[in-house]
């Protein structure tokens, strides 16, 4: 049974900068909520250092802009590679509880493949790369070093969705060092 959550949760999520810009939502966003998260995107330029400012404004805005004018671009904003595609966890919702997910080979990326991926995005224009897709990227003992090589590639923007479990004082600075741009952690 799908259950509604209750309703104060529901409104703070969507009156959120950051919800669900690219799916059906975005149908619901009002214009003030557009608004909010068009200043965010501002912040956030303004936050970046100088030779970036304006590559991130635009980066920032182009989320916003392709969907209005449906124009997908000569490449996607974001690409998603799976440095890891296993888990330590197996929380309820996920592929990683599943029989058959956990039927497939456990690997992390290698660096051959990570750079054709990199060099293709690069190529192609992509502005940001996050690391994992359904799985827990921090498995990948070179985590924070492929990050390191994504940025030193030039791409404009690396992304990480993580448990957090693994992250302790080494890692974390190992990715503080490395450049990773964002991190999100879902717990
Ligand atoms: C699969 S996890 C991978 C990264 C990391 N292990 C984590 O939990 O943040 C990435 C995101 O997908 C979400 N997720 C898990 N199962 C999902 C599902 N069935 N449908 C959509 N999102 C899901 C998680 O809540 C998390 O925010
Ligand atoms: S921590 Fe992330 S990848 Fe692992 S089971 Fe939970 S949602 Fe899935």
């Amino acid at each position: 049974m799908v259950t509604e959550p209750p309703h104060q949760i529901r409104d703070a999520v969507r009156d959120h900068p950051h919800y669900d810009r690219g799916g059906h939502a975005m149908q619901i966003l009002t214009v003030d909520k557009k608004f909010l998260w068009i200043t965010e995107a501002f912040r956030e330029a303004w936050l970046r250092p100088w030779g970036s400012k304006l590559k991130h404004l635009k980066y920032r805005l182009l989320w916003e802009l392709r969907p209005f004018f449906k124009d997908h671009g000569k490449a996607p904003l974001a690409v998603d590679i799976e440095f890891a595609n296993e888990c330590n966890l197996r929380c309820t919702m996920c592929q990683q509880s599943t029989n058959w997910w956990n039927k497939k080979i456990n690997a992390v990326v290698s660096w051959d493949t990570l750079k054709s991926v990199v060099r293709q995005c690069k190529d192609m224009g992509v502005y940001s790369m996050k690391v994992n897709w359904r799985g827990e990227s921090t498995l990948d003992p070179e985590c924070a070093e492929k990050i390191k090589y994504i940025k030193d590639q030039g791409i404009h923007e690396v992304q990480m969705n993580t448990n957090a479990t693994k992250l302790d004082d080494v890692l974390s600075y190992k990715l503080i060092d490395s450049g990773l741009d964002r991190i999100y952690f879902f717990l």
